[in-house]
């Protein structure tokens, strides 16, 4: 029997809500295949715990991680604690510290996912975001300087290692070569004329080994325009951390909305556990109602089924995600429903326990 050992970071807001269905959907998974079997161990950090301790995780929390499998994350962030302190305290921490670079989230229009876009087909809404997560704007680097005073001034500075480009840029072109899909790029060389040019250069660098992908280079601002007006013309994309954070918020709301947008953190060389979560954050205005869609939550559980090599589970729950949007049933409100969290989740496990594949 293999024992996938989890940490379990529940975390604030709806992010207790609904990692508790993708628990139960994780553990009924492990139970009707019999070959393996999730070990949770939950720790209890997050706002209320920086409220009480005034930090967001343990002083070793990190080194407690380290041993984990993965870690399940649900959401991070609450009104009594600055932004900042609490996203760079926790979830920031954790993909950074675990080398966490590759940060996957797909945009998938499940057939029944309400979609804004008119004309959209399903099919036509099938793409893979692989946004860089260990530096570039999000690096953390900058000053605060004369703060307060009338020549107040901040520097936040992005950090584009050559590294750091290399392996993400790198990561991109290998999938899209496995799945022979084609790559699109997206930067802004004509205005960040360092960081931008450097990504581009780099890109076109390494697509030199990959002569068989079909690559293309857009701005971030027309690739924002087309994922709404053509977003056929996305497969695989490649992007910078504050251009991935962005533009998969817009993925998500052509694809159904926060409610079923999954990403996995991928420390890829396994040297770290790799992190899954919704992308949605901790929606303080549903929290504690019982209503918040456990579906972003569960897809992420599906990419941990990947992760760990259960594939075929892996696309089972999603197969069962897409079949209660299918047929419109045990829905949440945000994406027409009237179901609750926990009904959500005992449709999916009902559909497992049927052996839908
Ligand atoms: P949010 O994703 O929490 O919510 C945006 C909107 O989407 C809200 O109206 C919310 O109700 C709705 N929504 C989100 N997830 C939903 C779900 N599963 N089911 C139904 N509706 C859902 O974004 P926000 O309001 O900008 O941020 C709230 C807090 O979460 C902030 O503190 C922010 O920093 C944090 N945050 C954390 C993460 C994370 O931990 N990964 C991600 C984004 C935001
Ligand atoms: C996300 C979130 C985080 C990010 C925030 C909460 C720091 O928006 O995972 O998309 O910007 O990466
Ligand atoms: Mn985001």
């Amino acid at each position: 029997m293999n024992i996938c050992r989890i940490a379990y970071i529940p975390g604030d807001g709806i992010g207790p809500e609904v990692t508790a269905e993708g628990i139960r959907i994780l553990n009924a998974a492990a139970e009707l295949d019999g070959r393996f079997r999730f070990e949770w161990t939950r720790f209890p950090w997050g706002c209320d715990y920086y409220l009480k301790h005034g930090k967001m995780m343990d002083d070793d929390g990190i080194d407690q991680l380290k041993a984990f499998d993965a870690i399940y994350l649900g959401a991070v962030g609450a009104p009594g604690v600055p932004d900042h302190v609490s996203l760079r305290g926790l979830l920031l921490a954790i993909r950074k510290s675990f080398d966490q670079y590759i940060n996957l989230r797909p945009v998938k229009l499940l057939r029944g996912a309400p979609c804004p876009l008119k004309s959209a087909a399903p099919e036509d809404i099938d793409m893979v975001f692989i946004r860089e997560n260990s530096e570039g704007e999000y690096a953390g680097s900058g000053a605060w300087l004369y703060r307060n005073q009338p020549g107040e001034v901040v520097i936040q500075n992005s950090v584009f290692s050559r590294r750091g480009c290399e392996r993400v840029i790198r990561y991109a072109y290998e999938l899209a070569r496995k799945e022979h899909k084609t790559l699109t790029s997206v930067s802004k060389g004509n205005a960040l004329n360092y960081s931008m040019v450097f990504w581009d250069q780099i890109f076109a660098e390494i697509g030199r080994e990959y002569p068989d992908v079909h690559t293309c280079t857009l701005l971030v601002d027309a690739a924002a325009m087309f994922m709404v007006r053509d977003p056929k013309r996305f497969e695989i994309v490649v992007t910078s951390n504050l251009f991935g954070d962005i533009l998969t918020d817009l993925g998500a709301a052509i694809a159904g909305g926060l409610g079923l947008a999954a990403g996995a953190n991928l420390n890829p060389e396994r040297k770290y556990p790799s992190m899954f979560e919704p992308i949605h954050g901790s929606a303080p205005d549903i929290a504690g109602k019982g209503i918040a869609n456990p579906l972003a939550s569960i897809w992420s559980a599906s990419q941990m089924l990947d992760f760990f090599g259960y594939k075929e589970w892996g696309t089972r729950v999603l197969t069962a995600v897409g079949c209660l949007l299918a047929e419109k049933r045990v829905l949440t409100p945000d994406i027409g429903g009237t179901a609750s969290t926990r009904e959500v989740g005992d449709a999916v496990i009902q559909l497992l326990k049927d052996g839908i594949r």
